[in-house]
C-alpha cells in the first residue's frame, strides 16, 4: 500500500505547531510533577495534555494508525511495534528539564512503517528549531538542509551522554565508567538531558556523537530517520544493527567514529520496551 509521507508530515506539524506553543507558554511556570519509574524520572500535566492533543488530532485524521506515546504506556498498554504505520510520540522530552524551566526540551514524533523508520519531526520549541525528516529526502532544520559534521575520530568528537534516570547500582557504575572515558578520550562532552536535543545537535553537525543505555522508543524514533538523512549513522552501542526496543543507542557523523567509540565504552542492557 502506498502512503502520502508528505500528508503525514504536514498534519503532524499542524498539531506540533499547537503544542510547542503549549510548552513554551508552560515551561517558566509552575508544574504539578508525579513519579513515575524512578525519584528523578517526572512527569508533568503539560506532558499528558502534549500527548493527548499530538494523539487524539493523528488519530482523528488517520484512524487506522497506531501510536505508541510515552504517557500512554505502562505495564497494561505495553509497547507494541507492528508492520502498521505507528506514531510514536514523545510530548514533552527532557521532562527533568522542563520541570527545572531549562530550555533543552522538544516534541518527538517519529513515524514508522513495517517496522522502518520513515518520518522524523522534532521541535524545540524554546528555541523555535523544528527539524523534519523523510526517508531518502534529506533532513532539514527550518526548511534548511543539515548535514552531519567531518569527524570521525574519537580524539577529535564532541560527545554527548547521558546518565538517564535509572539509579540502578551497576547502570551508575557503568555510567561513570563510560563518562570517564569520553572525558580522557574525547574532546569534549555535554549532557542536555533531552535526546531529541543530542540526536539532533549531531544531526545538525553541532556535537559528533551521542550514546545512551536506557533511554526508550519514543525518544529515539522520530530521530532516527533525522540523522540518518543528515548523513550519519544510528547503531546499537555494541556496533549492531540500531534495536529501537532495545533502549540502547549510538548515533554519530560516522560509522568510523561510532564504531571506535563501540569498542572504547562498557556495555548495560536495560529491560526492552517490548518486554
Ligand atoms: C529522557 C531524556 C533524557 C534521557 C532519558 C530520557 P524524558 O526523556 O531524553 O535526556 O537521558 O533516557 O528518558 O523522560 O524526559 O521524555
Amino acid at each position: 500500500m502506498d502512503h502520502d509521507i508528505h500528508a503525514f508530515l504536514e498534519s503532524a506539524l499542524v498539531l506540533i505547531k499547537q503544542v510547542g506553543e503549549i510548552v513554551r507558554e508552560n515551561i517558566s511556570k509552575e508544574k504539578t510533577v508525579d513519579l513515575k519509574e524512578s525519584r528523578v524520572d517526572f512527569v508533568t500535566e503539560t506532558d499528558k495534555e502534549v500527548e493527548g492533543i499530538l494523539i487524539n488530532g493523528l488519530k482523528s485524521i488517520y484512524p487506522n494508525h497506531r501510536f505508541i506515546g510515552e504517557e500512554s504506556t505502562n505495564e497494561s498498554n505495553k509497547v507494541k511495534l507492528t508492520e502498521d504505520p505507528t506514531w510514536i510520540i514523545d510530548p514533552v522530552d527532557g521532562t527533568m528539564n522542563f520541570v527545572h524551566s531549562n530550555p533543552c526540551v522538544g516534541i518527538s514524533v517519529g513515524l514508522y512503517i513495517n517496522k522502518e523508520p520513515k518520518l522524523g519531526i522534532v521541535y524545540l520549541p524554546v528555541f523555535d528549531y523544528l527539524f523534519t525528516a523523510i526517508e531518502n529526502e534529506g533532513a532539514f532544520l527550518n526548511g534548511n538542509k543539515i548535514q552531519v559534521s567531518q569527524v570521525k575520530a574519537f580524539s577529535d568528537a564532541l560527545i554527548f551522554i547521558e546518565g538517564g534516570s535509572s539509579r540502578d547500582p551497576e547502570k551508575v557504575q557503568c555510567m561513570v565508567d563510560n563518562f570517564r572515558t569520553v572525558l580522557n578520550e574525547a574532546h569534549g562532552f555535554r549532557s542536555s538531558g533531552s535526546a531529541v536535543y543530542n540526536i539532533t545537535m549531531v544531526a545538525k553537525g553541532a556535537a559528533d556523537c551521542y550514546i545512551e543505555f536506557g533511554c526508550h522508543a519514543w525518544d529515539m524514533a522520530a530521530g532516527a530517520t533525522i540523522i540518518k538523512e543528515a548523513g550519519g549513522v544510528i547503531m546499537d552501542p555494541s556496533g549492531q544493527p540500531f534495536d529501537l526496543m532495545s533502549r540502547r543507542l549510538i548515533c554519530a557523523s560516522s560509522e568510523e567514529l561510532a564504531k571506535e567509540i563501540c569498542s572504547k565504552i562498557k556495555q548495560n542492557y536495560p529491560k526492552r520496551d517490548d518486554a
